[in-house]
């Protein structure tokens, strides 16, 4: 796809970019990057409301909570103690035993301190961890429907990313015979990402799931598997979170990820971590110390407090999550079967299935024609944000967002309602 000109108006792929009305080359690379979907439907719908228009934001996938006060209060102790100086670059020490144990009483990971990498969030962990475990060429594999960055960030790097196909059938689980084919026809697969609670259906995968999986991963001794656990803190009754790390035969090459973002609304306080073999802490620390130095020093100390302070803030906020995903289950009931929602086990995410919707809108040649479409045409029409199934790797979906007031919620859905109640008809008619 390089070579191509930049047009200014959408990166597309192209290797080259208009700056100030000149051509500049640029890499190939970054041509295989694209806009991350979520910040383009927020970004979207900021250009309205800065049109006068009154959107309700369902696409963004953050706690809409402030961060809890006392973890504020670290902040400012850190700032009087002087913490504006360069962290060390894998973390603070005591922030690294505070994720250890954390990581023992979620996972039953036994974790020494050397196995901890603190990092820029989340996302910062993944990206090192591509960069590190794999090589240009190789593949990694992930279920769909994946969290939107999964797949950017392995074709950023010049992996090639995988996708391994789950049916709502089936609950959007992973099969263990899907999981089979995907690793047979792919010999240069080098990592499985997992991701349970899963951004953006909510299913959380039990110890039969994990059980099931291992007894293929047993055949696959030099495969990475990373697990992605940053909702781990958001799951409902009667459903549990289990790490896959207690079921992977092969535990040394179970790299757990996680961070503070979502357990205690500090999205933007950019603290995430890793925890794997020391051999591979050492190699991110090194691409951590030529990229980014590290996570905020003023930042680690407050999750710090977040880790070991007071742990209602984390309960308050999952309950209100989940009565808000009852509201918004509820509100769709309506239009049944055309719109179904996914039961969630956790998140704070609602996934839509509209394939029957919007199935028949593709055969009447209607202009809204998958998931992307629809959250166009709901933002456009209705003015609610949410996000078309497209990027998660599955376009006859959308997903909301329930980080928002249970009243503003309820006037979104009541919207959500009117806008896709309009289309039901349509193909009814
Ligand atoms: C599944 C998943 N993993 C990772 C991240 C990134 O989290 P962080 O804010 O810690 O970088 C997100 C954020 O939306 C996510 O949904």
């Amino acid at each position: 796809m390089c070579g191509v000109p930049y047009t200014g108006k959408d990166c597309g792929g192209f290797g080259y970019g208009g700056i100030g009305g000149f051509m500049v080359r640029l890499s190939g690379r970054i041509g295989r990057l694209r806009e991350s979907a979520t910040l383009r439907m927020a970004r979207l719908a900021r250009v309205l409301r800065s049109e006068g228009k009154q959107i309700l934001d369902l696409s963004l996938g953050e706690p809409d909570f402030p961060t809890p006060a006392h973890i504020q209060e670290a902040l400012w102790g850190a700032l009087s103690e002087g913490y504006t100086h360069y962290p060390p670059v894998s973390g603070f020490a005591d922030l690294r035993e505070a994720i250890a144990e954390y990581t023992f009483r979620q996972t039953g990971r036994a974790t020494r301190v050397e196995e901890v990498l603190v990092s820029a969030g989340a996302k910062q962990a993944l990206s090192h961890l591509l960069f590190v475990l794999a090589d240009e060429g190789d593949e990694v594999l992930f279920p769909a429907p994946y969290w939107v960055s999964y797949a950017d960030m392995a074709e950023a790097l010049g992996l090639r990313p995988v996708v391994l196909p789950t049916r709502v059938e089936e609950g959007y689980r992973l099969r263990p015979e899907v999981l089979e084919r995907g690793l047979a026809e792919h010999p240069r697969a080098r990592i499985l990402i997992l991701n349970s609670p899963c951004n953006p259906t909510g299913v959380v995968y039990s110890e039969e799931d994990w059980r099931a999986l291992s007894e293929v991963l047993v055949r696959y001794p030099e495969l990475w598997v990373v697990s992605d656990e940053v909702y781990d803190r958001l799951v409902y009754a009667p459903h549990r979170f289990v790490s896959p790390y207690r079921y992977v035969p092969n535990s040394e090459r179970c790299v757990i990820v996680n961070s503070c973002s979502k357990t205690y609304a500090m999205t933007g306080w950019r603290v995430g971590w890793l925890v794997a073999p020391e051999e591979v802490v050492r190699v991110c620390e090194r691409l951590q110390g030529q990229t980014t130095a590290g996570a905020c020093s003023l930042s680690q100390r407050a999750a710090l407090r977040a880790l070991t302070g007071p742990q209602d803030c984390v309960e308050e906020m999952r309950e209100a999550f989940g009565r808000r995903l009852r509201i918004a289950v509820e509100s769709l009931g309506v239009l049944s079967p055309w719109v179904k929602p996914v039961e969630p086990s956790g998140t704070f995410y609602l996934w839509v299935d509209a394939s029957r919707l919007l199935g028949a809108l593709v055969e009447r040649g209607h202009r809204v024609r998958s998931g992307e479409d629809l959250a166009v045409y709901l933002l456009e029409s209705v003015q609610v944000a949410v996000v078309g199934g497209d990027a998660f790797g599955d376009p006859m979906c959308f997903r909301l967002s329930c980080a928002v007031d249970e009243e503003t919620l309820r006037v979104a859905m009541n919207r959500l309602v009117e806008g896709l109640s309009r289309l039901v008809e349509e193909v009814g008619a």
